[in-house]
């Protein structure tokens, strides 16, 4: 394993790839914002200042940038306070670690495409219809003129399967078990990762020594309905709770890119078969909340 400073530990994917690292290095460095925490460093990407993180000094060898503002709302409504941090601060960053011996590994997003046709590789032409996707984008085309160390792993979306970690399948199996009609767009495709391959997935990148610019995301598009089809089949409950729309049709979503799906990098075939399949992380997402609901019963 590779050395890695996670900036933007205290947030999901962050969190996750700063534990795997410190298994190896207990020492090496994670950073936070507003979220402080013992174990992490302060670090304000919009005015970074790598020098204070003495990471050469230290062993390091690479550093994850993993924080960001990636609510696709938020950056809509605040479009200046979301580019100081995601374009310009991030940006700021990178040009230091230029001039260092640590590698950038920058994470960008499936939003980077406008959605037409799914299934974009890792050379299809960014197409962004967001600002959080401009934002992405322009930080995906401006790393290589300021490094030639960087590795860009494009992410499409990322869930758990831990008990209430509130990311797509708890939260849909939540809401269902609590008879919540929901509204699930059925023309809406991704390619839905599981947290635990992003962290091997990037382990793998870095032990390879991939450079360049790699679509790191599960093999199979699909949609929410098509998820949440899948929840409500496996806790037994009436597909009728799904309010399947078109993803137009919901007002808030009416401008949203509609197939993000990615086609994973070539470099990661070694490990295609043994990613986290949707019905693995369904059966995990049903067992958590059926075992609690049995425990709740029988108290
Ligand atoms: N989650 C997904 O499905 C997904 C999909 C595609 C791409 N991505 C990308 O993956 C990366 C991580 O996403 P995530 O879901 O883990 O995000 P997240 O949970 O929202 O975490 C965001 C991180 O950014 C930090 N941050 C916010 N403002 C900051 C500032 N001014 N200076 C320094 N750090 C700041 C937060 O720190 P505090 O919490 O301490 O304030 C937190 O550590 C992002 O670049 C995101 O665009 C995520």
């Amino acid at each position: 394993m590779i050395k890695t400073a996670v900036i933007g530990a205290s947030g999901y994917i962050g969190a996750h790839l700063f534990r795997a690292y410190r298994e190896t290095f207990p020492d090496c460095i994670g950073t936070g914002f507003s979220r402080a925490r013992q174990d992490l460093l302060p670090f304000d990407l919009r005015h970074p200042a790598l020098q204070v993180l003495n990471l050469e000094e230290t062993g390091h060898e690479a550093v994850i940038i993993a924080s960001a503002k990636p609510n696709i709302a938020w950056c809509e409504a605040h479009p200046q306070e979301a580019y100081a941090l995601n374009v310009t601060g991030t940006l700021k960053l990178v040009e230091q670690l230029s001039r260092t011996s640590l590698k950038t590994i920058f994470l960008s997003s499936d939003y980077v495409f406008n959605g037409e046709r799914g299934n974009y590789s890792d050379t299809a032409e960014t197409s962004p219809t967001t600002e959080y996707g401009r934002q992405k984008a322009e930080v995906e085309k401006e790393i290589p003129h300021l490094t030639n160390n960087y590795t860009i792993l494009r992410l499409s979306k990322i869930y758990g399967t831990d008990w209430r970690d509130a990311t797509l399948l708890d939260l849909l199996a939540a809401d269902l078990l609590q008879a919540k009609k929901i509204t699930v767009a059925s023309d809406q495709f991704f390619s839905p990762t599981h947290v635990n391959d992003v962290v091997s997935m990037t382990l793998f990148a870095q032990e390879k020594n991939i450079k360049g610019l790699a679509n790191l995301c599960y093999t199979q598009a699909y949609s929410r309905y098509q998820i949440a089809k899948k929840i409500a089949e496996g806790l037994q409950l009436s597909s009728s709770l799904l309010d399947v729309q078109s993803l137009h049709s919901i007002p808030a979503m009416k401008d949203r890119p509609l197939n993000t799906s990615l086609v994973c990098s070539a470099v990661f075939q070694p490990l295609y078969t043994s990613l986290t399949s949707i019905d693995e992380a369904v059966n995990q997402v049903v067992s958590n909340w059926s075992s609690r609901q049995c425990s709740q019963i029988y108290a």
